[in-house]
């Protein structure tokens, strides 16, 4: 199929660097690898049906420009909208590299809150009419539609789901009905440095809005003792108490660990993807669903984010 480059529909989000196309380069390995993995199982096994679901899934189309400091403002975060719309691009997002995958998909699941950007995913029925009934797009929030397609029964099916949000949009249970299929492979951007080390002020003082999304996304309330502690010191002039914060790295590795904890298998070294000024943005964590595939599963992740360091 030729993927014909035509002026979309909807607007293109300013989103870009050199990290987007790092974690765009990982999907589209692991897309390629995984499609044919299942295509080369042996046949006397029944074939799976196998789904591409893209949760945050944009246009289509990407944006090189890289510009964190006006998109990642903390009411940003939590008002993921006021992004807004941005020039477009002809640079492949997600959706079309999906659709470009060979051996392709049964089935792409493509969910979207903003109706512009919908309409521009409504656009790839046309470039990509050999895909178009294939080709599924749900407007509205990730997690509720999310949560919706895990709570069927995937018994004969397979998937792999991309979680490619701006900030502090997922919610663990989401993540936790997603391990709970047992047969969704999961790509997920948890937003380390735009978010989470945000909102973890230095003070440990942390406005309730930002604590109840920290809730939300880390599914505990149990992460402030985590990422903070007390420090005692005794000194010639009295006692006194200082505020420690957790590093990056340990606020990183407490997520991932969660992650393990309700999947088969992760990625140990997940990508850390950093901006300009190499400031980490986000950790790119792979997540295997089914326990029988996780093994290859996690192979070809650790090589392909092992190919990015
Ligand atoms: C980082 S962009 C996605 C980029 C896309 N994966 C790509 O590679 O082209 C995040 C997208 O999520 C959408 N979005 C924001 N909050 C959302 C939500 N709660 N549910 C679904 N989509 C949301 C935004 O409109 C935006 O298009």
């Amino acid at each position: 199929m030729t993927a014909r480059k035509s002026k979309q529909r909807g607007a293109t989000p300013r989103f870009g660097g050199d990290w987007t196309t790092c974690k765009l380069n990982v999907l589209g390995g692991y897309l390629r690898s995984y499609t044919t993995a299942l295509r080369d199982k042996p046949t006397a096994t029944k074939p799976f049906r196998k789904a591409y679901i893209d949760a945050f899934a944009g246009t289509g189309y990407r944006d090189e420009r890289s510009d964190e400091s006006r998109v990642f403002s903390p009411e940003n975060l939590l008002l993921p909208d006021l992004a807004g719309p941005e020039p477009a691009s002809l640079l492949d997002g997600s959706a079309r590299i999906a659709l470009q995958t060979e051996p392709g998909f049964d089935k792409y699941i493509f969910i979207e809150r903003s109706p512009g950007r919908c309409a521009g995913l409504a656009g790839l029925k046309d470039e990509f009419s050999l895909l178009a009934d294939a080709i599924d797009i749900r407007e509205g929030d990730a997690n509720d539609h999310i949560r919706e397609i895990c709570a069927k029964d995937w018994s004969a099916h397979r998937a792999v789901l991309f979680l490619d949000p701006y900030g502090m949009q997922v919610e663990w249970t989401t993540i936790e009905a997603i391990a709970k299929t047992e047969a969704i492979d999961l790509w997920l951007l948890f937003p380390l440095g735009i978010g989470v080390n945000r909102m973890l002020t230095r003070s440990g003082d942390i406005p309730e809005s930002w604590r109840r999304r920290l809730d939300l996304l880390l599914g505990t309330q149990t992460w402030y003792d985590e990422f903070y502690a007390v420090e005692h010191t005794q000194t010639l002039f009295g006692d006194s108490d200082r505020v420690v914060k957790a590093t990056m790295a340990t606020i990183g590795r407490y997520f991932n660990n969660r992650l393990g904890q309700i999947f088969s298998g992760v990625a140990k070294e997940p990508g850390v993807l950093r901006n300009s000024a190499n400031n980490p943005l986000y950790l790119l964590c792979f997540a295997a669903g089914n326990e029988r595939g996780s093994e290859i599963g996690l192979r070809i992740a650790n090589h392909l984010l092992k190919e990015m360091r």
